[in-house]
């Protein structure tokens, strides 16, 4: 294993502040990672925080400081697609506030065996839950070559992702990361721009697909309207911009059925348009200069915020 660089949290200084906890309030830390957002809430006011990540190893770290926060802190293990279930579980209807920061965090890039970077050798493996699911080998050795292609072009917005498909497809089977980093790179050139490796875009399209990352966000933002009180708060954090356009068009809430035994808000006479959110954030919040310098991970962060409407 690497030693893995500490994982620093990305906008904190804003998470707490449009979260804004208070006393007694319950929250919802929907990406655990390294606790970040979580003890920040926790240190902020006498709140509750459920905290759920879907790697067993992110909740094992926690174990050492758990206890400080006593019945404050729920670990939970699974995605935060399947948030009401969870909140079932605990006996919890509604929540104050709800946020997730997406994506992969530097322990899980840092530890090779896990198979995310590029940089280390290890198996290709990419699964954040490791105890279920199909790996990033099983997908670049089973998927026919269109399959493929669309992948890499889809989630990694690789212009040559036809190409790369095409050298998987005569070079596979792969199990280890730097060969299939390798095969990228003899049909990629490193950009003479930005001077990326040329196996970004296709890791991270392929760790998008094997963890369905996508759809956990639709899952989560759906299920947000039922289970935020009125006035809670969404706040999510994305680094891709497929994802930033899936919370965007979501928080504007266009076209979403209001339920029939619901007021109609002032202003609104069609009961099927009212967006079940007030956006905070009129733009994506970006990191500080600051902060971009000292953390690379906060460059391409996007922050959105939404309030529950009150009807
Ligand atoms: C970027 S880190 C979060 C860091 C955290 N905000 C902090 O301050 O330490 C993302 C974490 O979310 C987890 N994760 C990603 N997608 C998830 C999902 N759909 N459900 C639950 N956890 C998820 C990953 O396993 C990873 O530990």
């Amino acid at each position: 294993m690497n030693k893995s660089a500490p994982h620093i949290p990305v906008m904190l200084k804003e998470v707490c502040a449009y979260m804004n906890p208070r006393k007694g309030g319950v929250y919802v830390d929907g990406t655990f990672g390294a606790g970040g957002y979580t003890r920040a809430l926790l240190d902020q006011a006498e709140c509750r925080v459920i905290a759920i990540d879907r790697d067993q190893t992110a909740l094992d770290t926690a174990q050492k400081w758990a206890s400080e926060y006593g019945e404050r802190l729920n670990l939970v293990h699974g995605t935060f697609g399947d948030i009401k279930t969870h909140l079932d579980a605990l006996g919890v209807s509604h929540v104050d506030g709800l946020v997730v920061d997406i994506g992969v965090s530097s322990m899980q890039i840092d530890q090779a065996e896990r198979g995310f970077s590029f940089r280390f050798e290890g198996a290709l493996d990419m699964r954040m839950d490791r105890s279920q699911g199909e790996t990033a080998a099983d997908v670049v050795n089973t998927r026919n070559q269109e399959t493929l292609a669309n992948i890499i072009y889809q989630y990694g917005e690789e212009r040559l992702s036809r190409r790369i498909a095409k050298a998987i497809i005569n070079n596979r089977p792969f199990e280890t990361t730097l060969q299939l980093a390798n095969i990228v790179r003899s049909v990629v050139p490193r950009s003479k721009k930005d001077g990326i490796d040329p196996a970004t875009r296709t890791f991270q399209a392929l760790r998008i697909a094997v963890n369905d990352e996508l759809g956990q966000l639709e899952q989560m933002l759906q299920a947000s309207p039922d289970i935020l009180k009125e006035e809670g708060r969404l706040l999510v954090v994305s680094f891709h911009s497929l994802e930033d356009k899936i919370v965007k068009h979501f928080m504007r809430g266009e076209k979403v059925q209001v339920s029939r035994h619901d007021p109609l808000p002032e202003g609104y006479k069609d009961q099927d348009h009212i967006p079940p959110f007030t956006i905070l954030s009129k733009k994506a919040i970006r990191s500080s200069e600051e902060e971009k310098k000292n953390n690379p991970r906060a460059r391409s962060a996007r922050l959105r915020i939404a309030e529950r409407r009150v009807f």
